[in-house]
């Protein structure tokens, strides 16, 4: 139940986030839980197809994703920007040439994400519009494990700047300057257009479009850092 008594909120928030968001949604909820901790929070962290079914399903109040879907009965607001970038290892022959064609990109392995997800859909999107596909070398479910196999030299691969960290060349990383890229996107809040919003659902929101700023600083990379929010509440 939820109750908003003198000011205390309480209840709970559920929030499905696509797996991208995982490096920064999980940062966003200490301070949020730590100003209201009577609300508890469920998050679970999906690919876009697992979040799109949970939002069918209508088993959140809150949906975070890059890629609302078209059609749907649904509100979505933007609030952070989402860039998705190629990256390649530190030494890839392509590190030095630029701008590179996008055809040169579709000539080259690609380690992807698994089918059902939103990085996946972008690029292939962004290929197949100049008639261009991905030659698909692996499938792997996690951006992380993405850019380990990228810096082990066994492809290139294009993911959310949002996943990068401070510093790429530590990683053995680097970016390709592609034509086309980066792709410019956004991050998305969605919810069901006919589901009102609870109290604590409605605090939430508020409190992430109190966080922009401090949230951009998360996810620009790979040169800034995250600091205590509490630097940058805006
Ligand atoms: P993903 O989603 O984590 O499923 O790739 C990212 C996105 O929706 O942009």
């Amino acid at each position: 139940t939820v109750a908003d008594h003198k000011g205390v909120k309480q209840g709970r928030l559920r929030i499905a986030a696509v797996t991208t968001t995982q490096f920064f949604m999980p940062r966003l909820l200490g301070p949020f839980c730590a100003e209201y901790p009577g609300v508890d929070v469920a998050l679970e962290v999906l690919n876009r197809d697992r979040v799109l079914e949970r939002l069918a399903r209508n088993q959140d109040d809150l949906y975070i994703m890059g890629v609302p879907p078209q059609d749907w009965e649904i509100e979505y607001e933007p609030f952070l920007p989402n860039e998705l970038v190629v990256l390649a290892a530190i030494d890839h022959p392509l590190v030095a040439a630029r701008p590179i064609p996008l055809q040169a990109l579709a000539n080259e392995p690609f380690i992807a994400r698994e089918r059902g997800s939103g990085t996946r859909l972008t690029t292939e999107q962004a290929l197949a519009a100049q008639g261009l596909a991905m030659r698909v070398r692996m499938e792997l479910g996690s951006n992380e494990a993405i850019k380990q196999a990228v810096a082990g030299g066994l492809g290139v691969a294009v993911l959310s700047r949002s996943t990068l960290g401070p510093d790429l060349r530590a990683q053995g990383l680097a970016l390709l300057d592609v034509e086309g890229f980066p792709i410019r996107r956004h991050w998305y809040v969605v919810r069901l257009k006919d589901k009102p919003l609870s109290v604590v659902a409605q605090t939430f929101l508020a409190f992430l479009r109190s966080h922009i700023a401090w949230l951009q600083r998360c996810t620009v990379g790979p040169d800034e850092r995250c600091s205590s929010p509490a630097d940058s509440a805006s």
